[in-house]
């Protein structure tokens, strides 16, 4: 970077469900390497998730559990802004300002927003409709470049660029345009259980793997994965769901384990039953430490408190610093 400075990566965390094997392989992971890397800051999006009405009771121990989870998983809040959207006001600010640069039109069209109309007829908030604009102030805040996400976000990346353009088109640059960003790779799709689809949090609970998944409850749900009677003849192509099951072997399993599997199957000599229970055990080892290391920091009150400061201390200097400049940009500066 110019100037010899790091690149700036921003991310939102959903503060609601419980994080799965599919968050760890296609996001956690991507940002443990990130934080070594760049500039980085981590947000729960816990004003985003008021947007549906959740039980606010909730609030706190899903904060809790989303930010153990995911420093277990790797992401070190020394390295990192860890912090809460709530926590840092400026958002607040940013996000009305953004709202004059956000046409009706636009919002209404988002791919999300139709979703949560179709689903929530009776729910439809202006909250709702600006959800992007709230999530462009959260990028735009840190003036950040690089935004480690998914394909279903690419829409609302978009708009935050759209947003960003005709804020310095209208008042003078202020910021960078922000992209979609996984080292240029293809993000690691996890597979679920029951053959169809990946791991997520809304399907078959059955079919995905948790990271608070207890060792019992792990292998249960990988004994039941789908298999059938096994290949007739050697060298047979793989049915989609035997696929899925040596793809997730390779995501925890030793290498030589997996060529063991791979030989059998092509020699039509597979027991499914050794495989899966290779799988589970190889998922329990995966799996144990981290559940253990999310559950002693999520029980550890002054410990999070202590964090979320550092991480709201840190994203406040750099919120401070571009609203100072979004100010200036306009001309809100009267003296
Ligand atoms: N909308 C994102 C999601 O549903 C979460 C999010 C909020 C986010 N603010 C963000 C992601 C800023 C990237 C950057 O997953």
């Amino acid at each position: 970077m110019e100037n010899g400075k790091k690149a700036i990566v921003m991310s939102g965390i959903r503060s609601t469900g419980f994080l799965h094997l599919g968050n760890y392989f296609g996001a956690i992971r991507n940002y443990v390497r990130m934080q070594e890397e760049y500039t980085c800051y981590f947000m729960v999006a816990d004003i985003h998730s008021l947007t549906t009405h959740p039980d606010t009771k909730e609030l706190k121990p899903n904060v809790h559990r989303v930010l153990a989870e995911n420093i277990a998983c790797g992401l070190d809040p020394e390295k990192v802004a860890l912090y809460c959207q709530s926590h840092v006001y400026e958002t607040a600010e940013l996000y009305m300002l953004l709202n004059m640069l956000a046409y009706k039109g636009e919002l209404e069209k988002t791919t999300t927003f139709k979703d949560k109309v179709r689903q929530h007829p009776e729910n439809v908030n202006a909250g709702l409709l600006t959800y992007p604009v709230l999530q462009a102030a959260d990028i735009l805040l840190h003036r950040a470049s690089l935004v480690p996400v998914g394909k279903d976000q690419e829409q609302h990346l978009e708009m935050s660029r759209n947003f960003a353009n005709r804020f310095n088109h209208r008042y003078g640059n202020v910021f960078p345009e922000p992209y979609a960003f996984n080292f240029g790779e293809e993000l690691i799709k996890v597979p679920s259980l029951d053959g169809t689809g990946k791991m997520s949090k809304s399907e078959n609970q059955y079919a995905t793997i948790f990271l608070s998944d207890s060792d019992e409850l792990i292998r249960k749900k990988i004994m039941k994965a789908k298999t059938d009677a096994g290949p007739s003849a050697p060298n047979m192509p793989k049915p989609d769901y035997i696929e899925n099951i040596f793809l997730l072997m390779k995501l925890v399993s030793a290498p030589d384990t997996i060529l063991k599997f791979e030989e059998d199957y092509n020699k039509a000599a597979i027991r499914y039953g050794d495989l899966k229970k290779q799988l589970a055990e190889d998922m329990v080892a995966f799996v144990t430490p981290i559940r253990e290391k999310a559950e002693s920091i999520r029980t550890d009150e002054a410990y999070l408190r202590r964090i979320m400061e550092m991480g709201a201390e840190k994203a406040r200097i750099s919120a401070a610093a571009t609203m100072e400049k979004v100010r200036e940009a306009i001309g809100l500066k009267y003296y």
